[in-house]
């Protein structure tokens, strides 16, 4: 089979989505939210979308999951463990096999950087990258902002322009290398104005990360980098893509955890809070404290309520060709 165009409404990258199609996109997702149940079961009933997941997700799967399901879609999971990928089988074969078995919208995960390309174009079906290996996980950056809009100033989340976050600086910390949500959020946030500061040490980001363009800069001094934060994403060690790199765990957690006394300083060198935010999954005790994921600065169990918000979003748009017209 030749390749196919990609097919509207998919979603391979924060740099798919013009600043409009952003906003549209946060627009309905606070339509849906605020939608009866009834109403909204019925806005994709009859559709069907396949969840493909090669490596291993809490937050997203099931929020994709429980987003399809309240909207009416009938969801197939196929995870890599309990499928024929185990006996070999391709992405584009097992692509394939789903179209023929009725799946309209395609959510991929999957450990190879681009594999959503690939799968977009032999199916032809609208694909939804739910992270593809250190390259992107471009829902994760919409949701991340739709939490910061919550919570900044100033902000409402139906006005997306190149100024929305004009004055904030995201502080990113941690492992930004291997990073698909630092790169997602690194892409996005600056065309909305805000300032971008990648903070870790060089094995976990080496200075070719300001390859990832205007706005973003590097300060290896994490106390500073606070002080001039309005945002503290902290992201996990992913242990997993670490091969072949020695990284010291102790002198990592005296440098870079989030800790109270931490965020006590920032705050008396700029009287200002810090919103702390974190993807997830955290390991408590290494990049952040009980006390900081569970204290009053935290939006980390809000970020999920905004993914699965966000994500039925983008599930209306994936099955939906009149999405750009209001629902509500
Ligand atoms: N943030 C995120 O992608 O989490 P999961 O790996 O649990 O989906």
């Amino acid at each position: 089979m030749s390749e196919t165009a990609i097919a509207p409404g998919s979603l391979l990258s924060v740099e798919d989505l013009s600043l409009a199609e952003i906003a549209s996109i946060l627009q309905r997702a606070s339509e849906l939210a605020a939608m009866p149940h009834r109403e909204r079961a019925g806005l994709l009933a009859g559709r069907t979308a396949a969840l493909l997941f090669y490596e291993s997700s809490t937050r997203t799967r099931t929020s994709f999951e429980l987003a399809a399901k309240s909207l009416g879609v009938t969801t197939t999971l196929v995870s890599d463990k309990s499928s024929s990928i185990e006996k070999g089988e391709s992405l584009k074969d097992t692509g394939l096999t789903l179209r023929s078995l009725g799946a309209e919208c395609i959510v991929l995960r999957h450990p190879a950087s681009g594999a959503p390309y690939v799968l977009a174009r032999t199916t032809g079906l609208p694909v939804l990258n739910a992270g593809d290996g250190t390259h992107e996980h471009p829902s994760q950056a919409l949701l991340d902002l739709r939490t910061m809009l919550t919570h900044l100033p100033g902000r409402a989340d139906d006005a997306i322009h190149a100024k929305t976050l004009a004055g904030s600086t995201v502080l990113i910390t941690g492992d930004i290398l291997h990073s698909r949500v630092a790169r997602s959020n690194a892409m996005l946030l600056p065309r909305l104005g805000a300032r971008v500061v990648l903070c870790g040490p060089p094995e976990l980001l080496p200075e070719d990360a300001l390859g990832l363009g205007e706005g973003v800069s590097i300060e290896r001094d994490f106390d500073r980098a606070l002080a001039q934060a309005d945002v503290a994403m902290m992201l996990r060690i992913q242990r997993e893509r670490l091969v072949g790199l020695e990284l010291d765990i102790l002198a990592y957690i005296a440098a870079y955890q989030l800790t109270e006394e931490r965020l006590a300083a920032a705050k008396r060198s700029r009287d200002h809070e810090l919103l702390v935010m974190h993807p997830g999954p955290m390991i408590r005790g290494l990049e952040i404290t009980d006390a900081v994921a569970d204290g009053p600065r935290s939006a980390i169990v809000e970020q999920v309520r905004h993914g699965l918000e966000v994500r039925r979003a983008l599930l209306l748009r994936a099955l939906s060709p009149d999405f750009g017209e209001r629902i509500a």
